[in-house]
């Protein structure tokens, strides 16, 4: 979600201005995914680098953030919306973690879609930290090295009971993907604009969308086997 401060820097407002208008694009790309029936939105909300922002702009977003989290779950718990939090929550003011762990428990239950929220949340973080669960394993005796393949280490990164994402949106007009889902994404489709995030709206979504069904996802093999695969079987 890239853009906000820019966005305020456009109309020489302080940055704060842009990450507010930020968390009302965030309310309505929730409305656009409940309503196309998306399962699965996944929101890069604060990097682990982001912690070294200037103080007051961190304090700020905590502030936001913790707003929008008493303000939305009782609304989105009502949408049939589950809630989580992907990242490194000890970080966080026990205040917040503590608001973390209740929306997640609230809306558990929750089918409509899921809503993950990355917060202090980084890739690389994420994939050794997955690792760090199998040396532990290793150590106790429980695994052994050999056991260790994709799927092994696929079990303990983030969302690993997620599919993995279709469609990775970058805003903002950057064409990197910043330490965000590294593991997860190896497949993904990669859509960047330079549409700066508070002015995402219906259209924009749409437009990725619309551009996601036109592609050819091959997962390293070819045209022809992929067609082979998707024609209707002709036995019966
Ligand atoms: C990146 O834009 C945005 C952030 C670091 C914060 C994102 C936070 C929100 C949208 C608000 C709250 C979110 C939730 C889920 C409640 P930037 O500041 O790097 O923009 P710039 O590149 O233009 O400076």
């Amino acid at each position: 979600m890239d853009g906000n401060g820019r966005w305020a820097q456009q109309r020489r407002r302080p940055r704060m201005i842009g990450h507010r208008a930020g968390a009302r694009a965030v309310n309505r790309s929730i409305d656009f995914c409940l309503e196309r029936g998306v399962g699965a939105l996944t929101l890069f909300a604060f990097s682990s680098e982001n912690w070294g922002r200037p103080q007051d702009e961190v304090d700020s977003l905590m502030k936001l953030f913790l707003g929008a989290l008493d303000r939305e779950v009782d609304e989105l718990h009502r949408r049939g919306v589950r809630v989580r939090f992907i990242g490194d929550r000890s970080r966080f003011a026990a205040s917040i973690a503590q608001r973390m762990d209740k929306a997640e428990q609230r809306t558990a239950g929750n089918t409509a879609m899921t809503l993950s929220i990355a917060a202090s949340y980084g890739g690389r973080q994420d994939i050794a930290a997955a690792a760090r669960a199998l040396a532990e394993q290793v150590a106790a005796g429980t695994l052994l090295p050999e056991q260790i393949d994709e799927q092994a280490l696929g079990q303990h990164v983030a969302l690993a009971d997620m599919p993995p994402p279709d469609l990775f949106i970058r805003t903002g007009g950057d064409t990197r993907i910043s330490n965000f889902l590294l593991w997860q994404l190896a497949y993904s489709e990669l859509w960047f604009t330079d549409v700066l995030w508070p002015d995402v709206d219906a259209a924009v979504l749409q437009q990725a969308l619309d551009d996601y069904a036109g592609r050819e996802r091959r997962f390293g093999l070819t045209s022809a086997q992929i067609a082979a695969n998707a024609a209707p079987s002709t036995h019966s």
